[in-house]
């Protein structure tokens, strides 16, 4: 069952994405050399609940945390552990809030200090990629032809498309239909209509596609250890254009200041 929300859940929903957004602006805040992974989770859980939200991965079938922290060769779903982020990591944040029934879901991948230009590319690529993804969402295309501009964007580059794992529709779930692929064929798949909501979120390895779950039962990384970058937004399907709910704006002022 796919949910079409009205213009007013709409509003819920970006209320909850702009809390997201945020909690993104405080992470950028304090990421860098020397905090460990699990300071970034307490800050975040913090912020979200004095700001009347809810964690919304926290307990989500059985997840410990409120933001997934996913370094270097870890794709998506890292758990935040006492590691301590070093000059020259790359680091994936994701994170979901639950407020007024509504949830917000948006990830941005961080860079630690001097950063491996390669690396930084990887980066650039995969957010341009989401951006192009976007750019597809609107009234009329089809969901494949959001999957293939990400995925033409960076095949383009050399880099690889993950397919185990996808973006999604957002709404009264976290997860709700349909899978939105990063990969697939301009002019297939469902046919896209004002209200539908999706989180867009490519998962890009510098290296090979392929990836295993750790023994922990979420981490996910890549098997050739290469990085692997992951942005994601949620976003409203509009005519003409599609209406972002979560936004890079508050990470992306701290960052440039930095
Ligand atoms: N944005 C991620 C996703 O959509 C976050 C889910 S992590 C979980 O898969 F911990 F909540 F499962
Ligand atoms: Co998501």
């Amino acid at each position: 069952m796919i949910y079409y929300k009205t213009a007013e859940e709409i509003e819920l929903l970006r209320q909850s994405n702009m809390l997201v957004a945020r909690t993104h602006g405080e992470i950028a805040n304090i990421i860098g050399p020397g905090i460990s992974t699990k300071k970034l989770d307490q800050i975040a859980e913090e912020f979200i609940k004095d700001n009347g939200g809810i964690p919304g991965f926290l307990g989500y079938q059985g997840y410990p945390n409120t933001l997934c922290i996913s370094v270097n060769s870890t794709v998506v779903h890292g758990i935040p552990s006492e590691y301590l982020l070093k000059e020259g990591d790359i680091v994936s944040v994701d994170c979901g809030v639950l407020m007024n029934k509504y949830y917000g879901d948006s990830a941005y991948t961080y860079m630690i200090g001097e950063v491996d230009p390669e690396i930084k590319k990887l980066l650039e690529v995969t957010k341009a990629a989401l951006y192009k993804g976007i750019e597809k969402a609107i009234e009329g295309n089809r969901l494949g032809d959001i999957s293939y501009a990400v995925q033409n964007h960076c095949e383009s580059h050399g880099y690889s498309v993950v397919r185990e794992m996808v973006g999604h529709g957002v709404g009264r779930k976290l997860h709700e239909k349909p899978e939105v692929p990063n990969y697939g064929k301009r002019g297939n798949g469902l046919v896209l209509k004002k209200g539908l909501v999706l989180a867009i979120e490519p998962m890009i390895n510098m290296g090979k596609k392929e990836i295993f779950q750790a023994n922990d039962g979420w981490t996910i990384r890549t098997k050739d250890g290469k990085p692997s970058a992951h942005f994601e937004h949620t976003i409203a399907v509009d005519h003409g254009k599609a209406d972002i709910l979560s936004s890079f704006e508050f990470v992306e002022e701290v960052l440039k200041n930095k």
